[in-house]
């Protein structure tokens, strides 16, 4: 546990460094404390010793692996010219976003959801419209009769946004929740976007699904992902946006070369080269990590199922909780946050920047060795029974 925090820490983790010589923990940020495969190590060190770091071309290998990378995985046609490479998820989302929605457009998305997906809209001028997900044995489901009637209502909703799977309830959508959605947007011409960047780690007896499953090239459907999460690299920022939809993509490209998101760097061009074009060995670590994630999580399950007022959301894939704490002291869950951290030497995420609808709710990042989550979720139930939250 030590070893991890002080290599986290000399390398400027964002998740480690923040707390100095402090004991806190870090449960928050969407970032593992396990090491990326080593074949993708090995292959930065080879590209390092060429010694040669001038501007750099994307290989068109690149696209022919992300295109077969859809086909073997997620059943779905990508063609080659269908993706397109940016710095960041966040980085697309926005200049999307203010490409695509008009002045006066609308946007609408689930709560409680990751929150760059609204503040990014809000920060760009677009209107968000919030419909709280509903809460049905131990998880949640999207209301689609009220997502229906506002889409219906309302002219201005250009856009419904997804997170696929689903930051921070750990759903992954079924097939049918994707359909009815998928025909409401047929029906009003909207922009389906979805955010599936956690799409690879996803539990067994689930599927995960991708909005471009059966997706038809006239459809306004685009999907942002990278290998962020499921390998963790969010230090080199690589991702990439796809669309069927060639006037979508041309105003897409047009927008992202002009805000120099294409511009990749040359650590992020070999980092989809290795990852996408050695899908076995790719595949096999991830499936070692699931391992791992199922584990951690029936820990958690096991763990909580004996400990009063605190509720685990049923998750379907990668590795975040969404815990409910019951009948609390605090004021919310950002008090709560802050007691943890303060007093407990925890640093979990509050569920009030998710726009939790019913009641206080913290995220954790259980992405670690079970070593250092047992001393965190002992940490919390030492909160809980001290009743500080
Ligand atoms: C759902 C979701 N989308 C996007 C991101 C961030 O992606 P990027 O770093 O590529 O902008 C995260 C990071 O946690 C995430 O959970």
């Amino acid at each position: 546990m030590k070893a991890i925090a002080e290599i986290r820490k000399q390398t400027y983790s964002k998740k480690w460094s923040r707390y100095g010589t402090k004991d806190i923990l870090p449960f928050w940020i969407a970032d593992m404390d396990f090491k990326s495969p080593s074949f993708l190590g090995e292959h930065l060190i080879t590209r390092v010793q060429a010694d040669y770091f001038g501007y750099t071309d994307i290989p068109k290998e690149i696209n022919e692996g992300i295109s077969r990378w859809y086909k073997d995985h997620y059943n779905c046609k990508v063609d080659e010219t269908d993706i397109l490479f940016s710095t960041s998820v966040l980085h697309s989302y926005r200049v999307i976003l203010e490409t695509l929605i008009t002045t006066e457009g609308k946007i609408l998305l689930f709560t409680p959801i990751y929150p760059p997906l609204m503040t990014i809209a809000k920060t760009s001028g677009i209107e968000v419209i919030e419909i709280p997900l509903l809460k049905r044995d131990g998880n949640y489901q999207i209301d689609i009769e009220r997502t229906r009637q506002r889409v219906m209502d309302d002219p201005k909703i250009e856009a419904i946004v997804l997170c696929n799977p689903h930051n921070p309830v750990g759903r992954v959508w079924n097939e049918q929740e994707l359909e009815e959605i998928k025909q409401l947007v047929r029906l009003k011409k909207l922009y389906l976007i979805s955010d599936e960047i956690h799409g690879d780690l996803i539990f067994k007896g689930h599927t995960f699904h991708s909005v471009l499953r059966n997706c038809r090239p006239k459809e306004k459907v685009i999907v942002l992902s990278s290998p962020a999460k499921t390998f963790n690299v969010a230090g080199i920022k690589a991702s990439y946006a796809i669309t069927r939809n060639i006037e979508i993509k041309e105003r897409m490209e047009a927008a992202f070369k002009l805000k120099g998101l294409n511009d990749l760097d040359l650590f992020a061009i070999e980092l989809l080269k290795t990852l996408y074009g050695n899908p076995n060995q790719a595949l096999a670590w991830i499936d070692e990590l699931i391992k791992i994630l199922e584990e951690n999580y029936r820990y958690l399950e096991h763990f909580i199922a004996g400990i009063d007022r605190i509720e685990l959301i049923k998750s379907e894939g990668s590795y975040l909780a969404w815990l409910r704490i019951i009948d609390s002291p605090c004021r919310d869950s950002n008090e709560i946050r802050k007691v943890l951290k303060n007093q407990f030497g925890v640093d979990v995420h509050e569920g009030t920047i998710f726009k939790e609808n019913d009641g206080n709710y913290i995220r954790i990042n259980f992405g670690c060795p079970l070593a250092i989550l047992e001393v965190g979720m002992t940490r919390i139930v030492r909160a809980l029974e001290e009743k500080k939250i």
